[in-house]
């Protein structure tokens, strides 16, 4: 009796025991955290996609962006960059954008076209002359007034940034005068304004996703096409081709985008910090294009059979005769004033030059 008595006993114990012990205390939510995993799980992380490579003036400074916007939040900010088109190709990652799929994008402003004719502006021939001309209208109200032109699809501007002058290239001929791109087939970004001028020299424009460029063109889909010298450096186009003139007939420039729902949700001071992030590493990246652009000449010069010719004044002359009418069919599309305005202004001084 004694016996049964003791062993009731024991086993209300073990039953009080197993429905009062504290289980909560080895939960996975109560695992106390040390002081770094505290901070990941209070970090902001956004994600910044790209198409080109990492080693680009554009794949550094979103590089740059990203150190310069962890130092001035503490860490509290983390921008993971995602080059090379392997998050978003360049034709799906301003959907994704919109969608806050990813945060950042930095597009060709080409590319932004099929937003905003506007943006057709920065694919006038000749529009530029140098990178301090670049520089010029990126720091105006004009630049300004770009940053602002998609707030209404959830879009907000947060900088210009420049890769510099484009180049032309062939595996045919010497591009020199107008007469020489006759037949020839090439790749563009896709951009009405750019297309039209290829079509002005009688030439074929084939618009295609910067990923798809080397492998089309080493299955001879075109015979030439147009970039700066750091994009063709870095996706060795320049393997490909013969023939290089450095025509500085074109400008390619990027507007690096936010989600603006995105951007609305963080706090005022980090807003504040990533602004400043961005200010520099856009004066950072300008200088670091116009470094690199002129470096990876010398090393394509140097390091490759590719001919290069350097326009000469008279055949840019012919060459901007055949050119000018696009200026008049982007101003016939364009709504914003301020557009219109440096269109007329800009045409007016290559018509007295
Ligand atoms: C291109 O498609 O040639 C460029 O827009 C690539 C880039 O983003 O520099």
């Amino acid at each position: 009796m004694k016996y049964l008595i003791a062993s009731s006993i024991l086993v209300i114990i073990v039953i009080l025991c197993f429905l009062f012990y504290p289980f909560e205390l080895f939960s996975h939510e109560n695992i106390s955290y040390d002081d770094e995993q505290k901070g990941l799980s209070e970090q902001i992380t956004i994600r910044f996609s790209h198409v080109v490579a990492e080693n680009t003036p554009k794949g550094l400074a979103a590089q740059k962006f990203a150190q310069l916007a962890s130092e001035k939040t503490d860490g509290l900010v983390n921008v993971e960059v995602v080059p090379n088109g392997t998050l978003f190709t360049d034709e799906e990652e301003l959907d994704a954008l919109m969608k806050n799929d990813v945060q950042m994008i930095a597009p060709s402003v080409s590319k932004m076209t099929k937003l905003a004719l506007e943006w057709g502006l920065f694919d006038l021939p000749f529009l530029f002359q140098t990178n301090e001309d670049v520089t010029a209208v990126f720091t105006s109200e004009i630049g300004q007034n770009f940053l602002k032109l998609h707030e209404d699809e959830n879009i907000k501007g947060m900088a210009l940034w420049s890769n510099g002058l484009k180049q032309m290239t062939s595996s045919v001929k010497a591009l020199k005068k107008p007469e020489d791109f006759i037949g020839q087939r090439f790749r563009i970004m896709p951009s009405d304004i750019i297309a039209e001028q290829f079509r002005r020299l009688e030439a074929v424009p084939i618009p295609l996703p910067f990923d798809q460029v080397y492998v089309s063109l080493e299955a001879n889909r075109f015979e030439g096409q147009e970039n700066t010298i750091s994009n063709i450096y870095s996706r060795r186009l320049y393997e490909l081709q013969n023939y290089m003139t450095i025509s500085n007939h074109g400008f390619l420039g990027y507007v690096v985008l936010m989600n603006k729902e995105f951007w609305n949700s963080l706090p005022k001071d980090v807003q504040t910090s990533l602004t400043e992030a961005m200010e520099e590493a856009t004066t950072w990246m300008i200088n670091e294009s116009m470094k690199m652009n002129k470096q990876q000449l010398k090393v394509i010069d140097k390091d490759s059979s590719i001919q290069i010719h350097y326009l000469t004044n008279e055949e840019r002359e012919a060459w901007l005769n055949k050119l000018m009418p696009v200026y008049q069919t982007l101003y016939n599309q364009v709504n914003e004033k301020f557009v219109k305005d440096f269109i007329e202004q800009r045409r007016k001084q290559l018509e007295t030059q």
